[in-house]
């Protein structure tokens, strides 16, 4: 069968609708690869929410342009909200390049893979056949998300499109559009699918995920979220992003009640200054914002708070920057992505009067350094513990460790010591891993154990050292 090979830049929802594209591929007789070399089609599903994320895809769209000059029949598709921003810009300039398709046209670009299908012969093409391509003609630079033999494990469901919230710094409404929630059913209905289909952790994805509302009903996210923590065949549900507007009590009280629902809540709360969380339209202040946390601490004691930042937004002051980093050290998050700020085009804050560029960059240091202290902190504490972690697969830094993601969302890397590099085993994908430093990035440790679901006995596995001994 031909290959397609899919790469993702950008958040979660980007992640939805590429595993919507591999849906609609497998289902029109494609097979998913790896590497680009082994792909009949080519998809770069793009970001556009800061510049760097732009740049990036660019890039990586130029990169993959020897394999197009190599094999001219092979089709090269760029989808996402780069596409859907710059189309004209793209079709001019990056002219290597087959078809560009904006997030609302996830349904023809479905329709064009499949119509494409007939082009393509019926066979793989061998594997020493595609080493030989892959020494002959190698790509340059990193490859970001790709979808592979283990994507399947965690489905992202999409619960509402686009985002009405227009934050002055944020592209999002302007390319995907005002909020557009999908009825509870479809949802469930594609829940129930995801679970048949092997996923073991379900991440319920939006803009503004718990502004979610049923068309139908009226529904809030914490009905949906209950109904689908109580489906039997379901290991754990997860969910992002929210918006602190938006965060009841109710909803808390729904996260306490379910035990299958992992204990992280991602709540960006992007400045830690009220001026500055006004002029962002960010809908709340930093009181409203300690308020919340409180609710949730109170109700959720061992859970991971982890946030999103942004420094060096117009018109920020030392004092209000001053209020960020305490804040920071106040919630002590266990996790923060913080960014600069950058001007987007056509959002109301580009037009503002900017900050110097460095500025930002000093910020975002200091910023990195407090923040730092809570994450390595947070991290540090789970040395000695065993945690359960559901796989990547091999690290992308090092083929000779395996990735995995715990369930506060902590990455946990450890010594592939049973060769699953070149025997990938999906179908036991909880690795128990014995926590043994703790990194910027996250922990690393040894494999003890491996079970086939999240509840189940493990198989014990032997340590590296264990196994030099016999
Ligand atoms: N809907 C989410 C929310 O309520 O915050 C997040 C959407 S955005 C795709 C993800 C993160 O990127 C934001 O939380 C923000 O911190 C960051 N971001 C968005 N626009 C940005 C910009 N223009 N410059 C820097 N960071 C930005
Ligand atoms: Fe963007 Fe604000 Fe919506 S960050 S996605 S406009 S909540």
């Amino acid at each position: 069968m031909p290959g397609i090979y899919i790469e993702t830049f950008g958040c979660q929802m980007n992640e939805a609708d590429s595993q919507e594209i591999a849906e609609r591929a497998i289902r029109a007789g494609y097979t998913i690869v790896e590497r680009p070399h082994d792909a009949c089609v080519l998809v770069v599903n793009t970001c556009t929410v800061r510049d760097n994320a732009e740049a990036r895809a660019y890039g990586r769209i130029g990169h993959l342009k020897v394999l197009k000059d190599a094999n001219p029949s092979m089709r090269l598709v760029v989808t996402g909200c780069l596409a859907e921003q710059d189309r004209d810009r793209m079709q001019r300039n990056v002219p290597h390049v087959d078809a560009i398709f904006g997030t609302q046209e996830l349904a023809r670009l479905g329709d064009a893979i499949a119509a494409w299908r007939s082009e393509f012969g019926e066979t793989d093409a061998g594997l020493e056949e595609a080493e030989e391509r892959a020494l002959l003609v190698p790509v340059g630079g990193n490859a970001d998300g790709v979808t592979g033999a283990y994507s399947h494990l965690r489905a992202f469901v999409t619960v509402q499109r686009g985002c009405s919230y227009y934050c002055t710094f944020c592209i999002v409404p302007h390319v995907r559009g005002r909020f557009d929630h999908r009825p509870m059913t479809d949802i469930l209905a594609e829940v129930e699918r995801r679970l048949e289909e092997g996923a073991r952790e379900i991440t319920l994805v939006g803009q503004t995920v718990n502004a979610y509302r049923d068309p139908a009903t009226g529904a809030d996210f914490a009905d949906l979220l209950g109904v689908v923590a109580e489906l039997p065949a379901l290991e754990r549900v997860t969910f992002l992003t929210s918006h602190p507007k938006d965060f009841t009590a109710r909803l808390v009280r729904t996260l306490a009640a379910y035990p299958k629902i992992n204990p992280r809540l991602h709540l960006p709360m992007q400045s830690g200054s009220t001026p500055v969380l006004r002029k962002m339209n960010r809908k709340y202040t930093i009181d409203e914002y300690r308020a919340k946390i409180e609710v949730f601490r109170a109700a959720c004691p061992d859970w991971a708070l982890t946030t999103d930042l942004i420094v060096g937004f117009p018109g920020e002051t030392n004092a209000d920057f001053a209020a960020t980093l305490e804040a920071c050290r106040e919630f002590q998050f266990a996790q923060a992505f913080s960014f600069v700020y950058s001007p987007r085009r056509g959002t109301p804050a580009a037009r503002w009067q900017q900050l110097a560029v460095d500025i930002g960059k000093e910020r975002l240091h200091e910023l990195n350094r407090v923040v730092d202290e809570g994450m390595v902190a947070y991290y540090t504490a789970k040395i000695g513990t065993t945690v359960r972690a559901l796989i990547n697969g091999p690290s992308k830094k090092d083929r000779t460790k395996l990735a995995a993601r715990a369930l506060d969302n902590v990455n946990v890397v450890a010594p592939d010591t049973e060769g699953e590099a070149r025997n990938p085993r999906p179908n036991e994908p909880w690795l128990d891993i014995r926590i043994e430093a703790a990194h910027r990035w996250g922990c690393s440790g040894t494999i003890v154990g491996r079970a086939r679901s999240f509840d189940g006995p493990a198989r014990a596995v032997a340590s590296p050292v264990l196994d030099l001994i016999a």
